[in-house]
């Protein structure tokens, strides 16, 4: 079975139907999201937060993204695997870039690349697109960008910051992206975004009229409780499920119930060994 590709994701722009994107991390989320039928998965630098622990996503390593971008792989067949390269592994150089870009798919498996940034990584991106390697953009929220940021809030909220990221979107879609996520922003601004571009738009936090959507696993599924986003939604309670599971397991070998006869092994009597 064969991957769905960049050209076809950027061909949904025309489909006028929306798409979503979930991130994965790893061979079990892959698999849930595949059996989900989820066109595109995101190997998201969000893993840092979510799975590794740390309080943002620039501690994320190229190493770190090969490794889970390996198990995503792993986990799905037919889903377009999209993987981060994280911070300060393509602002350096076009060239480094381009190397690291290479790395993902070549030793991780991705089919194509995401990047945050605007006018400012335009040659990056373009060398990467030309070298047959399809990137996705980022703008907006840039959480790469959060020491240089007020925080994780809404972003271009003013005419001017709002005209400058109508031009940081042009200038991605110019560089070769052939889809860009637009991360916390208003939706209206969201929607001239995606009225002028002919690649798709991506929200999260940016209204209903991106061309698709992408959310965090662990948001959606509510397994993350350090802090829900607003733009988010919670479809079910899998953290209050699996502390209860874990509870009832920790009882039951308290008080003797698990393991049962079920659970356990018998040898014949004959090979059972005499004191
Ligand atoms: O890393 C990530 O999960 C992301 C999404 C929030 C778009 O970049």
């Amino acid at each position: 079975m064969s991957r769905i590709t960049a050209i076809n994701i950027r061909n949904y722009k025309n489909s006028g139907n929306k798409f979503a994107m979930v991130t994965a991390y790893d061979y079990t989320s892959a698999r849930l999201a595949e059996a989900a039928n989820l066109p595109i998965l995101l190997v998201g630098d969000s893993l840092g937060m979510v799975v590794m622990g740390y309080e943002s996503t620039i501690p994320v390593t190229m190493d770190d993204m090969v490794r889970h971008t390996q198990m995503v792989v792993r986990g799905s067949k037919k889903a377009h695997i999209v993987s981060d390269l994280p911070f300060m592994t393509y602002q350096e150089s076009p060239s480094i870039a381009l190397h690291n870009a290479g790395r993902l798919i070549q030793e991780a498996g991705a089919q194509s690349v995401k990047m945050e940034g605007g006018e400012n990584i335009a040659e990056a991106i373009s060398n990467i697109a030309s070298n047959g390697i399809p990137v996705m953009g980022h703008l907006g929220l840039t959480p790469q960008y959060v020491n240089a940021l007020t925080g994780y809030q809404l972003q271009a909220k003013t005419q001017a910051t709002a005209s400058a990221l109508i031009n940081d979107a042009l200038a991605v879609e110019a560089a070769g992206a052939y889809a860009v996520v637009l991360e916390l922003i208003p939706k209206d601004l969201a929607n001239i975004i995606t009225s002028k571009l002919s690649i798709p738009t991506i929200g999260i936090g940016a209204g209903p009229e991106c061309d698709g959507q992408v959310q965090v696993f662990h948001d959606i599924l509510g397994l993350y409780s350090d802090f829900v986003p607003k733009h988010t939604k919670q479809y079910c309670d899998l953290r209050s499920v699996a502390i209860a599971a874990l509870e009832e397991y920790s009882s039951e070998v308290s008080d003797g119930i698990f393991p049962s006869s079920n659970n356990s092994f018998s040898m014949p009597p004959s090979e059972i060994p005499v004191d």
